[in-house]
């Protein structure tokens, strides 16, 4: 039995007012009796704030990108090992935002993987097709390649200490989310790429949905055989939406 995870990435929003209160919300609406795992991914500069915050709290920390190399003259990154510093314990990884506007490879994306297990980190490997793609019918192409990158590079075993989130592009901050049926058929196909090499992995491996999950599309999704919860963006920087998807879960 898989557990659910719903994980908030902020993105580059918020000031510490802000987040005191974030935090707070989600503190406040949280319930002992769920199995259901909360996790928020705030930017950098706010992590040790988060962390003190969520200090003896079950909530879990991440960051949203790190440096492939562990330390060295790499002006304006962070390390793995930086971020377990501040009890992250996991990261993400191939977020489309990072691919598409750092122009990262899935290359370097693998590179990226590697790196946070060494740190002691879980990746959370965001993959996802484009509109285009999915027009042109490549979606099932695009996304196992992202996949077959990660596990060329890492091997499969890896995969037994990491997340995977599937997030169509053109269902990322657009209000335009896939249905249900849209989402269960990559979840699956992703789960059956990983299965084929290991099955118990395969089996274990966490898949969540991202892409304009709100409080009254989350259940549905949620619901779907494959669909491992959820990663959250506009909806996770209010914690009654946010905590409305937990619910849901
Ligand atoms: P969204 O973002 O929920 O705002 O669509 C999801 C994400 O990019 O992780």
């Amino acid at each position: 039995m898989r557990n659910k995870l719903i994980a908030g990435n902020w993105k580059m929003n918020g000031t510490k007012p802000e987040i005191r209160s974030l935090i707070g919300g989600i503190l406040s609406r949280l319930d002992p009796e769920r199995s259901a795992e909360v996790m928020v991914l705030p930017p950098f500069p706010y992590i040790p704030l988060v962390q003190s915050l969520l200090d003896h709290t079950p909530v879990l920390l991440g960051g949203q990108d790190l440096s492939p190399h562990a330390s060295g003259a790499y002006t304006g990154d962070v390390s793995g090992s930086m971020l377990a510093d501040w009890n992250c314990g996991y990261v993400l990884v191939g977020h489309s935002e990072r691919r598409a506007l750092h122009g990262e490879t899935s290359a370097q994306v693998a590179e990226k993987f590697v790196a946070a297990q060494e740190a002691g980190l879980q990746p959370i490997l965001c993959v996802g097709e484009t509109l285009d793609e999915r027009e042109a019918g490549r979606t099932r192409e695009v996304v196992g390649g992202q996949i077959g990158a990660v596990i060329e590079a890492a091997g499969i075993n890896a995969f037994s200490r990491a997340v995977v989130a599937y997030e169509p592009v053109w269902a990322i901050g657009t209000g335009q989310t896939a249905t249900p049926e849209q989402a269960q058929e990559i979840h699956a196909g992703i789960r059956a790429q990983l299965s084929a090499e290991d099955a118990t992995i395969g089996g274990r491996v966490r898949i969540l949905y991202g892409g304009s999950v709100k409080p009254d599309n989350a259940a549905e999704l949620f619901a779907c055989e494959d669909i491992d919860g959820g990663l959250i963006g506009g909806a996770s920087l209010k914690a009654e939406s946010f905590m409305a998807i937990y619910q849901a879960a």
